[in-house]
């Protein structure tokens, strides 16, 4: 258990009292992403401590028609709201971004081994935290994805804030999420076999105070291969419960299509994505840039 039941009820007035999900007319749309106006910047704040997450318009202009030009927009949002320090990735580019788009399954000699991951597909991809299996010193506290190119049809992401998962399991029961707040709640074999990653196992709780923000930190994976939960009722008991409500369409999660220069901000909200077609026409598939970062975005908020 995280907190006294005294402590929870204080935290759980003021997260409620924010309201539940997205704000009314969510997108925030951004003027000069070199130069955030204070009232963008709080309406993105206000966002992300209401739901976890914004969404942004980046203008659409000539310049934005290179894909350098929205790189460096995007690292320069980020940069304004306090993101500047990025998760290294094997898969990014010297900026820090990686491009996520599907990538033949037989890569060419010499390209990264994107192939072997779900998001360099088109296939669905189930509902997860980003870097769920990283140990704490890669720890991904939020993340950007910018949407340069929609799909043909499909690739819609469903979203839902950790701490208000975390909220309606406690309330429903205090004992299951007890049971996620386990240091060996998970276990995530490592991958250190001919062509893997090289990652070490990794045990940890679903849910944990972040010793470094003071915040409510979530991780969680509903695949079902290379993960192991600890084998008690109570842990079963909560993932039954996480799996029903992730199905649902409880008001708490959102649905939403990000079209070309629009993207979303986030305090590494869990969220999955729906399987995706792309275009016909050879370079116009779907195209992704994410940026994942060891800060979290700061909401001005107190934390726990
Ligand atoms: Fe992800």
């Amino acid at each position: 258990m995280l907190m006294d039941v005294s402590r929870y009820q204080a935290w759980r007035s003021r997260k409620l009292s924010r309201g539940t999900g997205l704000p009314p007319d969510p997108v925030i749309r951004i003027h000069n992403p070199g130069s955030l106006s204070a009232r963008e910047r709080q309406s993105l704040r206000e966002s992300v401590a209401r739901a976890g997450f914004a969404i942004y318009a980046l203008p659409q202009d000539a310049e934005s028609r290179t894909e350098a030009c929205i790189a460096e927009r995007l690292v320069s949002l980020c940069r304004q709201v306090g993101l500047t320090d990025a998760v290294s990735n094997p898969a990014a580019d010297d900026d820090g971004i990686s491009r996520i788009e599907a990538v033949p399954a037989t890569p060419v000699a010499g390209a990264r081994d994107r192939a072997r991951y779900i998001p360099y597909s088109s296939q669905r991809l189930n509902w997860h935290t980003d870097g769920y299996y990283y140990p704490d010193s890669r720890r991904v506290r939020s993340f950007a994805l910018h949407c340069v190119r929609d799909a043909g049809s499909g690739g819609d992401n469903r979203l839902l804030d950790g701490e208000m998962l975390y909220l309606l399991l406690r309330d429903h029961c205090p004992r299951l999420a007890a049971a996620l707040c386990h240091p060996e709640a998970m276990t995530i074999p490592g991958d250190r076999g001919a062509g893997g990653s090289g990652r070490a196992t990794f045990r940890g709780p679903v849910f944990e105070i972040d010793p470094l923000t003071g915040a409510l930190y979530t991780r969680y994976t509903r695949r079902r291969h290379h993960i192991g939960w600890r084998d008690d009722a109570a842990t079963r008991e909560a993932l039954a419960f996480l799996g029903e409500l992730l199905d649902s369409d409880h008001p708490a999660i959102t649905r939403w299509r990000l079209s070309p220069g629009e993207g979303l901000l986030c305090n590494n909200v869990l969220h999955c994505r729906t399987t995706f077609t792309d275009r016909e026409e050879p370079g116009r598939g779907r195209l992704f840039y994410r940026l994942r970062f060891h800060q979290r975005i700061d909401t001005g908020e107190a934390g726990w």
